[in-house]
């Protein structure tokens, strides 16, 4: 484990397993169709490539960036639109994959940016989801994992930038991001 984590949440192995199991879900809806799958930079690029690659499937692959946190552990205000998609969604199914499900307020503007653009069907998938921190009412249609409160890193997601290539999610410990 990495010196600056405490503990692990979910190992390689568990991850893979219920990784499988969404794609596996994602094929009963979509197989024998084409979806545009989007990922939500950046924290969702490890998930979306596994989930992807798991899948059987043909999917088209699209990139787009709502930031909500900048280099802080706490969620502040609305999120932003930082990178709009590459191609058109309109009337396309298109599956969103999420890293987590914090405040919800990201989530809240994919689906309304999606919305706009007058997609035929939205579906997203969620690595992970933290009830505990919701301030907005929402949820993603297949959520792989719930967690608690603890600031969790790994598999994608970060702490000021860091950690991302961790192939398990752990907790960071508290010394780390207070000063
Ligand atoms: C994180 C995460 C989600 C969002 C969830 O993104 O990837 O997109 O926050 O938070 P919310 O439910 O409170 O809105 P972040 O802004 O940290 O950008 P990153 O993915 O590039 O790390």
């Amino acid at each position: 484990m990495h010196r600056d984590c405490e503990s692990i949440v979910l190992r390689e192995e568990e991850i893979a397993a219920r990784v499988k199991e969404a794609a596996a879900w994602l094929d009963a809806r979509f197989f024998g169709t084409v979806p545009v799958a989007v990922c939500n930079l950046k924290g969702s690029v490890v998930f979306f490539c596994d989930l992807l690659r798991a899948m059987r499937t043909d999917t088209e692959m699209d990139f787009m960036a709502v930031s909500s946190y900048g280099d802080e552990t706490v969620a502040a205000g609305r999120p932003k639109i930082k990178k709009q998609l590459f191609s058109s969604v309109e009337g396309r199914d298109v599956i969103l994959v999420e890293d987590i499900v914090d405040t919800g307020r990201t989530l809240v503007t994919l689906r309304k940016f999606f919305e706009e653009r007058r997609v035929r069907s939205l579906t997203v998938v969620a690595l992970l989801d933290k009830p505990a921190r919701r301030k907005v009412n929402v949820s993603a249609d297949f959520t792989c994992f719930t967690v608690g409160d603890a600031f969790v890193v790994g598999y994608g997601l970060d702490y000021a930038e860091k950690y991302r290539d961790l192939p398990y999610l752990a907790v960071l410990k508290r010394s780390v991001y207070e000063h």
